[in-house]
């Protein structure tokens, strides 16, 4: 990767922003201001004071020419006043990829007299930076020009977004699926590939009128960037916003949509490209599938359970007051971009999430994905700069084992329902709970601790294997024990409803062996006491 050079006032955070930067990417983080105290052997207000600046700015130079010769890049937090010069500011340009952190005045004195403060409580020296000395330094920021406040980890996932959309984070080989349903389509798992959707679009030979959608927190991250990049490619994006959560895969939220498109007089040959997690992916891919009869459909899934899970296998809907995905239908996208970079910005609880439907696919399918995962779950589940290769294998792999089973019962009439493992329980707790407490992969989490316990009960499943998934799960960070408030009659009432419902025995998905399940029926007395001691003995 090229350098990224971070850029900005004093107290406008970069040096957190470069610490974060450093932790996700995993370049190394060097600091001008700091190279040059520990060359000179003082610190900068005594090297202005004895030398005066113009010493100081043509020492900064050099520092900044010499870091920057080298070929692996680095993240590079500048002195405030580093873009005074224009060779800095030219050598910048064509060796790196320029942050400007922008600040509001007033926080950057905040933050500023937070530092000082705590060096005084440490009885350490503060030195009042030589940008800000005089009089009245809230003045002399402004006078710099600044606006902007946020937290730092948000600015540091901008950056994050802002460099995978404009194609500066490092490339690996895309790995491309064919899948075999509907009319066949591609799902393509390439990290940093969101600044290649253009070239993945070409040959679709779609209309250059694209209809992008994402949910509001994926804008504040990535919408300007990658309006951008598909204007680039030729293509005339419009973009529709939803509300994020899952409150938006609703039927007035759908409705709102169908008045958009026909608001654009959107046609039959055009695209829609739902851009987001399982939410925008089910709600706009059921917008496509409905749209007159049905619209080309682009689905790039942006967190970690709609790329391993809900963007592959066509399903698209959004839930009614009765119940989630009551409304819905089987629709094929064209295309699935997967872009594992994509969750260098999604929240650590949600990437957790999407571990356990990866876990689930070890369980049912294949032991050699689970055992990869015993061996690196360490190295996973922190994703501070994860191991990239592995990430798309992974992913990729269960995108393959989805496709397998898809291509087999593509409506789920029969061995569909094996993907269903941990989900009966895991539903019923979701739905008990009220959705929202529990995220879907917590909930699938929980409801394969107590499946696999129900199936070791009954003398199909090893303890030792049990527990090699209780480790597995808690190792990537998901709950294998019940703490919460909800009680176990409750639980089994809903397994007991949606038995009416569907008129007929629960069809329990039940590990024998890691790597293997099968649907069967299991014994009423047996669940219920394996659910009492779930829920109730906490
Ligand atoms: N169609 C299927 O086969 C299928 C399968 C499983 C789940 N689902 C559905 O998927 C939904 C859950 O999906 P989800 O967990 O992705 O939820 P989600 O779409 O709500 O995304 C989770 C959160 O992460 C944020 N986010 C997503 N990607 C991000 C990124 N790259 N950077 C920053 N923030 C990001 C979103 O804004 C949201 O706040 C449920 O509605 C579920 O029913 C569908």
């Amino acid at each position: 990767m090229r350098h990224i050079f971070l850029i900005g006032l004093s107290g406008s955070g970069k040096s957190t922003v470069g610490r974060l930067l450093e932790q996700y990417l995993g370049m190394p983080l060097l600091d001008i201001d700091a190279l040059i105290e520990e060359e000179c052997r003082e610190r900068i207000p005594a090297i202005f004071a004895q030398h005066g600046e113009e010493y100081f700015r043509s020492y900064e130079s050099f520092v900044l020419d010499r870091i920057t010769r080298t070929e692996s890049g680095a993240i590079i937090s500048t002195g405030g006043g580093i873009v005074t010069r224009a060779e800095n500011r030219a050598l910048m340009a064509e060796r790196g990829v320029r942050v400007y952190l922008q600040v509001d005045p007033a926080v950057a004195i905040q933050r500023l007299q937070a530092q000082m403060e705590r060096a005084l409580a440490q009885n350490a020296v503060f030195e009042v930076r030589p940008l800000l000395a005089g009089p009245d330094p809230l003045a002399s920021l402004h006078s710099l020009r600044s606006t902007l406040d946020k937290n730092t980890e948000q600015v540091a996932r901008e950056i994050i977004a802002m460099l995978n959309s404009s194609g500066e984070l490092e490339t690996v080989a895309p790995i491309v699926r064919h899948i075999k349903t509907g009319d066949g389509y591609d799902a393509v798992v390439d990290w940093g590939g969101l600044s290649r959707l253009g070239h993945y679009l070409e040959p679709l030979r779609l209309p250059s009128r694209i209809f992008l959608f994402m949910d509001s927190n994926l804008e504040k991250l990535y919408a300007t960037t990658l309006v951008q990049s598909l204007k680039q490619s030729g293509f005339e994006p419009h973009l529709y916003v939803v509300p994020a959560g899952e409150s938006s895969k609703s039927l007035s939220q759908l409705s709102a949509i169908y008045d958009w498109l026909l608001d654009q007089q959107a046609e039959r040959r055009e695209a829609i490209i739902a851009f987001g997690g399982g939410v925008v992916g089910d709600l706009v891919g059921y917008a496509a599938a409905s749209y007159l009869r049905g619209v080309p459909l682009i689905q790039v899934p942006t967190s970690l359970l709609a790329q391993v899970d809900a963007s592959i296998g066509g399903k698209t809907g959004v839930n009614h007051a009765k119940g989630k995905n009551l409304i819905g239908a089987f629709y094929s996208p064209r295309l699935v971009l997967a872009d594992p970079a994509l969750l260098l910005t999604l929240p650590e609880r949600e990437r957790t999430e999407g571990w356990a439907e990866i876990i689930k696919y070890g369980i049912i399918l294949d032991a050699e994905l689970f055992a990869q995962l015993e061996a690196h779950a360490d190295a996973l589940r922190a994703f501070s700069h994860p191991p990239v290769p592995l990430l798309c294998q992974i992913i990729a792999r269960c995108i393959d084992l989805k496709a397998m089973i898809i291509e087999e019962d593509e409506r789920e009439q029969g061995r569909r329902a094996i993907l269903n493992y941990g989900h009966t329980l895991a539903h019923a707790l979701e739905n008990v709970s009220g959705y929202g407490e529990w995220l879907h992969g917590e909930a699938v989490s929980l409801g394969m601790v107590a499946a696999a316990r129900i199936a070791q009960e009954a003398g199909m499943f090893a303890a030792s294997d049990l527990e090699r998934q209780n480790a597995l799960l808690a190792a990537l960070g998901l709950p294998v024990a019940y703490h919460g408030s909800v009680q176990a009659r409750d639980i089994l009432a809903k397994i007991q409803l949606d038995k009416k419902v569907v008129g007929k025995r629960v069809r329990w998905i039940m590990p024998r062996q890691i790597g293997e399940v099968v649907v069967t029926q299991m014994p009423d007395d047996l669940v219920e006491r394996v659910v009492r001691s779930f829920f109730d003995e906490k």
